[in-house]
């Protein structure tokens, strides 16, 4: 008979326990905490930003002469004589009453109640677009500047190419890492499984440096200075939209991230984001 597997030492669904490494180095901790302090303030403050015109376009113009627009957050007089919110996505048409475009309490005045986020997802919480500007372009600085101490540190410690950029190996082993997820059987390695490289490259490598340069093509300076980056995403209103598209997709990753820490083991996975230390599977270490 064969010898028991680490999986079958350990029953169903977890492993046996491997020593404790240090897994995570101080910059990889230091700017993960730092851009999630950064984007929860980018992310309230920019949904104030939109609140002032809560419509997207696509292309160059935007106005009443033009019928360009893809998304819309807005309330509407019903026939009753009520109010209501309304959301359009490309053409389609949402009631989104209580959450977007009418929202907030009975008690409260109607012309607080019309906005396009609820007060409760914006800063500040009332319609305030100087603040809101200052908010979010005091933290989107902070989010570059920890980009930039995240990629320098990463590419000399060899995090950014050990533990980031897929290999040959990692995109072979991509359909088996699927598979694992979906059976919610989380291996504990030295670096990341296949799924996890490919989410932080997009995040990291991607996502980052796009919502950066859409904001920058938005803003009149750089316009002036440097009219190359608003041409590349073809004109200010579709950097908007693409900007607004890259917050969901931060959003997303983020509920999916946070759900995965939760799965895959939240005191060792937090721990290591918070001290370093991490215990691998028993097997890992030879690897
Ligand atoms: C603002 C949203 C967040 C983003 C964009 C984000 C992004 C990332 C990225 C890109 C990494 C890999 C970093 C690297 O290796 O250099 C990472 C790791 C990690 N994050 Fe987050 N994160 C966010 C919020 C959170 C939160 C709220 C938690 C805790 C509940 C968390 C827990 C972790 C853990 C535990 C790891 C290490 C995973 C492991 O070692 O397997 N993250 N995150």
């Amino acid at each position: 008979m064969s010898a028991p597997s680490n999986e079958e030492k350990a029953g169903a669904g977890s492993r046996a326990k491997g020593p404790v490494i240090h897994r995570q180095s101080i910059w990889t901790r230091a700017t993960h905490w730092t851009w999630v302090v950064c984007l929860f303030f980018l992310l309230l403050s920019g949904l104030q930003i939109f609140n002032a015109h809560p419509r997207l376009y696509i292309g160059q113009e935007s106005g009443f002469a033009y019928d360009n627009s893809v998304f819309s957050i807005h309330a509407e007089r019903t026939p009753e004589g009520g109010v209501a919110g309304v959301t359009t996505v490309w053409g389609q048409r949402f009631e989104t009453t209580g959450v977007l475009g009418f929202s907030g309490g009975g008690d409260q005045p109607l012309q607080s109640r019309v906005r396009a986020f609820p007060a409760s997802v914006t800063i500040p919480s009332y319609q305030d677009l100087a603040t809101g500007r200052v908010v979010h372009f005091f933290f989107a600085w902070a989010l570059v500047g920890t980009m930039l101490v995240w990629f320098v540190a990463s590419l000399v410690n060899g995090h950014l190419r050990r533990d980031i950029v897929p290999r040959g190996a990692d995109i072979k082993g991509l359909p088996g890492d699927v598979a694992r997820h979906t059976r919610l059987r989380f291996g504990h390695g030295r670096s990341y499984a296949p799924l996890q490289k490919l989410s932080y490259g997009l995040v990291l490598l991607i996502l980052f440096p796009l919502i950066v340069l859409t904001g920058l093509a938005m803003s009149p300076g750089i316009n002036a200075g440097w009219p190359w980056i608003v041409d590349i995403f073809g004109g200010r209103q579709t950097a908007r939209t693409i900007h607004f598209c890259v917050m969901v997709l931060l959003v997303a990753f983020f509920v999916v991230h946070v759900a995965m820490v939760v799965l895959a083991g939240p005191v060792n996975t937090m721990r290591s984001i918070i001290t370093g230390k991490y215990r691998i599977d028993a097997g890992e270490e030879e690897r």
